[in-house]
């Protein structure tokens, strides 16, 4: 039988051009026009997936002319355009289709001065009567616009007629059930497609063809052989300019109860009967109807929140604001830029699987991950070996900034000793397709034009998410939050986040990138595979000021990575001998002594720290003699002690020497 090596497809089959329409922008001043939706036209012009037949018409109070809108576009496309490069012809004839009118959305009249520019610009170019009404304002307009477009008769004549509406879709509960109650009184659930940019990233998208289109994963979806999922996305960016938004939401509203709800329907829900958006639709509903539903004393106990403070100098100078500090939030705000939960599930497929949640601003990284945890085997072959029992196996999801997908395992060290390491196979989207990359918005604009509701939430699944979410909102709005701020800019997040998750005895799986490891001096010149090798073994740890990490006579399991805060050494409990900061690392010498530890180490700060357990630590001395020669530069430093002959075959010689040697620390 021959093996085909790719699918066969007729790409022009696949992909035809947008349908033919005027695109109406509400809110066309502003930022996710030129930023997101202009870029994003721009991207399907350049692979010709926008019919020729397309104008856009942009309104808002800005008292804008059409050549004005025009140049804002033109010189925003420059900045936020995200192609390799940029094709002015593509351009040229892109934004000659652009058109302004300004007009306040509360006034009827204006709309039906819109009406008749819409049907000058169909008639123009002929779009077939087909409108596409894009909703980009405050949230606080989605149901006046919509009763003004059905008002001014937008909703008649030939052609399909379709209003995107962005997030958020209420702000709790009640006030969603109540647009859904207003919308749809005048226009039909078919006409309504409600964005959630999570949607149209490739990545999520991939989601489900990771899942139905490869047959070795599916069996083992589900709490037979699955230990617990993990969503994570982490934002670097602080809040900025948007305090005046997102202080009347927080991360719940703004990504956990939206997005992260999202993905966790695409990942955990049932094999749709087809791939028909309202197929899909109501497996993604079913999936979150399972969800718990939290009583507040569940809601103290699964879910935490956390606030970021200022950045200070040595000195206590503020560098960078604490979000109580940001512009328009209020001094004494108690709103959350960062959650953590443990959500369960309830249904045959994924019960006793916990799935945690976690997401955050100013925190130290940009990464958005899910990371699906598989069952450690119960039996093992390896009892009486030197191997001892093998670890998880993991498998990530990198929706970004990396995009692709990873698999860890184990594998043998070669060697005549049965000795097992984990290794990955990894999936890099970059480097399997040359597919420019997109904004997001393009799949959205360009699914709605086929009517395509794949990706737009149903009005009942905002609902079912809104439910989820409520009782943690009404819990945080009656009990007062814990001691705010409570997170430091650029750490990884409060450490009740860690506990919570330390408490089920597991760790957050943190994708920890090359560049941070490099930050210890030990690792600084290591190369790639070697630090694959480290980073796959580290877990994290956080420590409160004034917390003890290493406690002097207490024998030492693991070593420590001091990757933000300071820690101080101490003699006999008290006597201070040194701080050690951001990059140091400390506790190698009683792993390499297996002597008892011979000072205490406390944190001066909170701390973030990632641990090297012995085991690990043997094993990747024993395999890379740079790295024994790393640790032994430090020791000859640190202890005056003569290393030099550290290696991998002198690695017990070492420990001989050093466990002689009269001085030693931690
Ligand atoms: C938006 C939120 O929906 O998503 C923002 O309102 C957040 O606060 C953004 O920063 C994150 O999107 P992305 O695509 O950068 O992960």
């Amino acid at each position: 039988m021959e093996i085909p090596t790719m699918i066969e497809t007729d790409s022009r089959a696949i992909n035809p051009p947008s349908d033919p329409c005027v695109m109406l922008i509400f809110g066309a001043s502003g930022d996710l026009t030129g930023r997101l939706l202009v870029p994003a036209l721009y991207n399907l012009a350049c692979d010709r997936l926008l019919n020729e037949n397309f104008a856009l018409l942009g309104t808002a109070r800005k008292p804008l002319t059409t050549e004005q809108f025009r140049e804002r576009m033109s010189s925003g496309i420059e900045k936020f355009h995200t192609r390799e490069k940029f094709d002015q012809a593509v351009w040229d004839n892109l934004v000659r289709r652009f058109h302004y009118v300004p007009g306040d959305f509360r006034d009827l009249s204006a709309f039906r001065k819109l009406r008749g520019e819409v049907a000058k610009l169909d008639a123009q170019h002929k779009t077939q009567g087909n409108v596409l009404f894009y909703l980009a304002t405050d949230p606080g307009f989605f149901a006046m616009i919509c009763g003004n477009l059905h008002g001014s008769g937008f909703k008649d004549g030939p052609g399909w007629k379709r209003i995107i509406v962005e997030k958020p879709f209420g702000s709790d509960l009640r006030s969603a059930v109540k647009l859904n109650e207003e919308i749809l009184a005048l226009w039909d659930e078919k006409h309504i497609y409600r964005v959630d940019h999570y949607l149209g990233k490739e990545t999520v998208q991939n989601l489900l063809a990771f899942r139905f289109s490869n047959g070795i994963f599916e069996p083992l979806w589900s709490n037979r052989h699955i230990d617990n999922i993990q969503f994570n996305v982490a934002e670097a960016v602080d809040v900025g300019d948007r305090g005046e938004y997102y202080d009347h939401s927080g991360v719940l509203r703004d990504m956990i109860q939206s997005h992260m709800f999202q993905m966790l329907a695409y990942l955990c829900m049932e094999t749709p009967a087809s791939l028909d958006p309202d197929d899909i639709r109501d497996e993604k509903a079913r999936l979150l109807k399972s969800v718990r539903v939290y009583t507040p004393e569940e809601v103290a106990r699964y879910v935490v929140r956390g606030q970021y403070g200022p950045e200070l100098d040595e000195r206590g100078n503020v560098v960078k604001p604490g979000y109580r500090q940001e512009k328009s939030v209020a001094l004494k705000s108690n709103t959350e830029t960062y959650a953590a939960a443990r959500l369960h599930i309830h249904n045959r497929r994924w019960e006793g699987v916990p799935v945690y949640l976690r997401s955050g601003k100013a925190l130290w990284k940009r990464g958005t991950e899910i990371v699906v945890e598989f069952k450690q085997s119960a039996v093992t072959p390896f009892r009486n070996t030197h191997v001892r029992q093998a670890g998880s196996n993991r498998l990530i999801f990198h929706i970004q900034p990396h995009q692709g997908i990873e698999m860890h395992f184990y594998a043998k060290i070669p060697g005549p000793r049965l000795q097992l390491q984990p290794v990955h196979m990894c999936f890099g989207y970059g480097e399997a397709f040359k597919a420019s990359r997109y904004t997001g918005y393009e799949v959205m604009i360009y699914s709605c034009s086929h009517g395509d509701t794949t990706l737009f939430s149903r009005g009942d699944l905002v609902e079912i998410g809104w439910r989820i979410a409520q009782p943690v909102l009404d819990y945080w709005s009656a009990s007062p939050p814990p001691e705010f701020p409570n997170y430091a800019r650029g750490s990884w997040g409060p450490k009740a986040a860690a506990d919570l998750i330390q408490r089920d005895g597991r760790n957050w799986h943190e994708v920890v990138p090359e560049e941070l490891l490099r930050k210890v001096a030990i690792f600084k010149d290591g190369d790639s595979l070697f630090l694959l090798q480290v980073m796959m073994a580290l877990r994290t740890r956080q420590a409160a000021p004034g917390e003890t990490i290493i406690q002097k006579g207490d024998m030492g399991r693991e070593m420590y990575l001091l990757i933000r805060g300071e820690v101080e050494v101490m003699e006999d409990g008290s006597g201070f001998v040194k701080i050690l900061k951001e990059g140091d690392f400390f506790g190698e010498i009683a792993l390499l002594l297996m002597t008892p530890r011979n000072a205490t180490i406390r944190a001066r700060t909170s701390c973030d720290l990632l641990v090297l357990d012995k085991a690990d630590f043997d094993r990747i001395l024993y395999d890379h003699p740079q790295f024994a020669e790393g640790v032994a530069a430090v020791a000859r430093d640190r202890y005056n002690v003569e290393l030099c002959y550290l290696s991998v075959l002198g690695y017990q010689r070492c420990v001989d020497r050093l466990a002689s040697s009269p001085k030693a620390e931690p």
